[in-house]
């Protein structure tokens, strides 16, 4: 089983951005820890960081046939990008959506996610372990 963590716009900079909301690992640092959970899951899993809406785009339509399944945090695309939106309602595999921060408890325009409603469900507010848990989502979904 395959899976791709893709990482939207600004999480290049975790660790150093907004702390006291990110939390304090790297973008490095919470691969290495989606790996490692990957690893005991035995799920092949490969990381990647865009802050491009297009490369987004590109990386969920390659996906669909290299991966099993995606996991993707789009950032602030989350909350109006209907076009990875539609790109993860053109692809088959299940995708699961994953949050540092409880979107659902910050300001106004971060409480609605146009592209969770595309995915077969969404984590947030667990810091690194929002990617753990959506992690273990593809992995039920594809028992099923
Ligand atoms: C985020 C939440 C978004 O609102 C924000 O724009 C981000 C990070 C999170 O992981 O909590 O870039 O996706």
């Amino acid at each position: 089983m395959r899976v791709l963590v893709i990482h939207g716009p600004n999480l290049n900079l975790l660790g150093e951005r907004q702390p006291e909301i990110y939390g304090t690992a790297t973008l490095a640092e919470i691969d290495a820890f989606v790996v490692a959970l990957a690893r005991e899951l035995k799920i092949e899993v490969d990381c990647v960081q865009f802050n491009g809406e297009g490369e987004i785009i590109g990386a969920i339509h390659d996906a669909r046939r290299r991966y099993d399944g995606i996991v993707i945090n789009p950032g602030a695309f989350a909350h109006y990008s209907y076009a990875i939106a539609d790109a993860i309602s053109s692809v088959s595999i299940p995708v699961v959506e994953a949050h540092l921060s409880n979107i659902a408890a910050r300001e106004a325009h971060r409480r609605v996610s146009v592209t969770a409603a595309a995915c077969a469900g969404s984590v947030s507010g667990f810091g690194r372990d929002s990617y753990a848990l959506a992690l273990r989502a593809i992995a039920i979904l594809a028992e099923k």
